[in-house]
């Protein structure tokens, strides 16, 4: 980041603020897509909006042809609202609302069940139009042996996925739309046994469905200073791709549609937070210098993150550690330990790979959130205005 850039923009955005990169999005779109289709070309990805919903975002992701990922009805709202079709759509999540549901179903969306009274939900809809057609979902759980028993999805040994599987082999009006599952784990190493066990789960139950959905689950691009912070390896792309080889062994060319949900493996890297410090003081010999900025912004803990400094012209000291903190008044709000280097009061502090589960995280908490700003396509695009108190309050009954 270049100082004059940073003046420029605080000038006119004040002294903390997001910068949005669309165009690496877009980048590590077209890569993780070209390297999952290269091994299985009937593939498409369904980005997940909770990791962060920027419409502009959601915008790309619709216009490179790839379905929208929501785990609420108010991400579907979202998806419809930008104009994705229902039928992109895919609707996870382990609370819905049924008269959502039903409309959404009515739409020609998929929902994804998460247990049986899900499925009688469903079926109650069903029941009441047995003129139109339905794709059910069914998100489903099994052991990857990643020492995690997930609440999410149908236990696939158990009486209740078996009614499922039953449900639809005796409902005309009702296609096996999705098969999906998510594991949380981004190592690498799970990712054969999360893909061997879709294979083996559609041969045994015996129906081949629509698409398989293999969820999220991936890293995205970082620094070689943050990947040194994982206890696991860090991986590129590709090595997750590699283990779909068994849907293209055991289907060809003639298999369901596969697809995968990336959160953090699109939008991690595409989004730095800027802000400024504030003070610079000693306690009892530890260095601290207060940051417009919180950990709550960037949503990153127990590492430090990929930081620059950029000296803004104030008198700089040499620390040999300082720990830049955040404007909340908690003593674990630290946005980097041991900080080494220079530093002034009024220096822009740059924090990279703030693109996941930070903006759609940031609770109203002491200071109301910094404005999105996008300078990747050569001009600066407002993407979110800065919160207002207004924003906030405005929900209380005064
Ligand atoms: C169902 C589902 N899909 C996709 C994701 C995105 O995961 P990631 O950010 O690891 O890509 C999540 C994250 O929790 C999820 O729960």
């Amino acid at each position: 980041m270049r100082k004059e850039t940073i003046e420029r923009l605080k000038k006119e955005y004040g002294d903390a603020f997001y910068l949005l990169n669309s165009k690496q999005f877009r980048s590590n779109y077209l890569e993780l897509k070209d390297a999952f289709s290269s091994v299985y070309p009937s593939f498409n990805i369904a980005y997940s909006y909770k990791t962060n919903y920027t419409p502009k975002l959601c915008r790309i992701v619709n216009e490179l042809g790839g379905y929208a990922e929501v785990v609420s009805e108010m991400e579907l709202e979202l998806a419809l609202r930008i104009g994705v079709k229902p039928e992109n759509i895919i609707w996870n999540g382990p609370v819905k609302n049924p008269r959502e549901v039903e409309r959404f179903l009515r739409l020609g969306g998929t929902v994804n069940v998460d247990n049986a009274d899900e499925l009688d939900l469903i079926k109650s809809i069903v029941e009441r139009y047995p003129k139109e057609k339905f794709g059910l979902g069914i998100r489903v759980n099994y052991d990857v042996d990643d020492g995690v028993v997930s609440r999410f999805g149908f236990d696939v040994l158990g009486d209740d996925f078996k009614e499922c599987c039953a449900y639809v082999r005796r409902t005309p009006n009702v296609e096996l739309a999705v098969l999906q599952c998510h594991f949380a784990k981004r190592n690498a190493e799970y990712w054969p046994a999360r893909a061997k066990g879709m294979v083996d789960l559609i041969d045994r139950i015996g129906v081949i469905p629509k698409k398989v959905d293999l969820g999220g689950g991936i890293f995205g691009k970082m620094a070689d200073e943050l990947k040194a912070q994982f206890s696991v390896n860090v991986p590129e792309y590709q090595a997750y791709a590699d283990t779909v080889k068994v849907f293209a062994d055991r289907f060809g060319n003639q298999g369901p549609e596969l697809i995968i949900e990336p959160g953090s493996a699109l939008v991690g890297d595409c989004m730095q937070f800027v802000g400024t410090v504030k003070s610079i003081k000693s306690v009892r010999g530890k260095w601290f210098a207060s940051v417009l900025g919180s950990q709550q912004n960037v949503s990153m803990s127990g590492v430090n993150p990929p930081i620059g400094i950029v000296h803004m012209g104030g008198k700089t000291k040499e620390y040999k550690t300082i720990d830049l903190v955040g404007f909340t008044c908690i003593e674990g709000d630290v946005l980097y330990r041991g900080y080494r280097g220079e530093l002034a009061i009024g220096d822009a502090v740059v924090i990279s790979n703030c693109g996941s589960y930070s903006i759609v995280m940031k609770p109203p908490f002491i200071l109301p959130n910094f404005p999105v700003l996008d300078i990747s396509e050569g001009k600066t695009e407002l993407i979110k205005r800065g919160e207002t108190y207004d924003d906030l309050f405005h929900t209380f009954v005064y």
